[in-house]
C-alpha cells in the first residue's frame, strides 16, 4: 500500500473552510487531519466540536483526529458521534492508556497514540498490539509551521524495528514540519502516513503539492 497523505486543516483558511475542504476532497489526499488543542496539554487552543461537525459534513474522506488535550477519555464517544475514523490520544496525557485504547476501538474507531519528541518510542512497546496507529510528533505539538526535528528519523527507525520484530501492522504517521523536502526520507525510514499543514495550505497550488507528497 502506498503511503497516506493527511492535510492538516489547522493551516486552512477558516474564512473559506468549505473551499479548503473541497480542495482536499478533489486531491490525492487520503485523510483529513484535525488538530484539537485545549490550551492545557499544549499552549494553544485550536477549534472544537462545531467546527469538527462542519468539517464532517463536507469531508468525503476519513477524519484523522489528533487530540492534544488532557484526559481525552471524556470525549471519546463525542468524537465517535461526530464521525471520527481515527482517534489519536497523547501518551503523555493518558494515565490508563490501555483502557483508553480499548474504549476508542469499542466506540468503532481506529485507535492511535501520539508521542512527543522527548518520549522514547520504546514507551509504547507493551501496547503495540492494542493500537492501529502511532503518531510520531516531529515538532513539539501546539502550533503549525514549526521546524522539523531531525532526530525523528532515528525514532522512526527504532519504531519500525519494533514493528517488524513483533509483526505488527499499525500505521506509522509523522506530524510536524513535513513537506516535499523530507517526505521521501520519512517514507523510506518507515512512515506510512504524512501529516502536512503549512506545506500544503501555504502553497498557491495545494492540489499539486499533495500530489507531490503522494508520489514521494
Ligand atoms: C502540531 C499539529 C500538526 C500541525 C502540523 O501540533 O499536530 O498537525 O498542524 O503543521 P505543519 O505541517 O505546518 O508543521
Ligand atoms: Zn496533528
Amino acid at each position: 500500500m502506498s503511503h497516506l497523505i493527511a492535510p492538516s486543516l489547522l493551516a486552512a483558511d477558516f474564512g473559506n473552510l468549505q473551499r479548503d475542504i473541497e480542495m482536499v476532497n478533489s486531491s490525492e489526499a487520503d485523510w483529513f487531519h484535525l488538530d484539537i488543542m485545549d490550551g492545557v496539554f499544549v499552549p494553544n487552543i485550536s477549534y472544537g466540536m462545531p467546527v469538527v461537525k462542519t468539517i464532517a459534513e463536507h469531508a468525503k474522506k476519513p477524519l484523522d483526529v489528533h487530540l492534544m488535550i488532557v484526559d481525552p477519555d471524556r470525549y471519546i464517544s463525542t468524537f465517535a458521534d461526530l464521525g471520527a475514523d481515527v482517534l489519536t490520544v497523547h501518551f503523555e496525557a493518558c494515565t490508563h492508556l490501555h483502557r483508553t485504547l480499548q474504549a476508542i476501538r469499542n466506540a468503532g474507531m481506529k485507535a492511535g497514540v501520539a508521542i512527543n519528541p522527548h518520549t522514547p518510542v520504546e514507551s509504547l512497546r507493551d501496547v503495540l498490539g492494542d493500537l492501529d496507529l502511532v503518531l510520531v510528533m516531529s515538532v513539539n505539538p501546539g502550533f503549525g509551521g514549526q521546524l522539523f526535528i531531525e532526530q525523528t528519523y532515528l525514532r522512526l527507525e527504532r519504531l519500525q524495528g519494533m514493528k517488524t520484530a513483533g509483526q505488527f501492522d499499525f500505521i506509522i504517521e509523522v506530524d510536524g514540519g513535513v513537506g516535499v523536502h523530507n517526505a521521501g526520507k520519512l517514507i523510506s525510514t518507515g512512515a506510512n502516513a504524512l501529516v502536512a499543514g503549512s506545506s500544503v495550505f501555504s502553497n498557491p497550488h495545494p492540489v499539486d503539492e499533495i500530489a507531490r507528497l503522494k508520489s514521494s
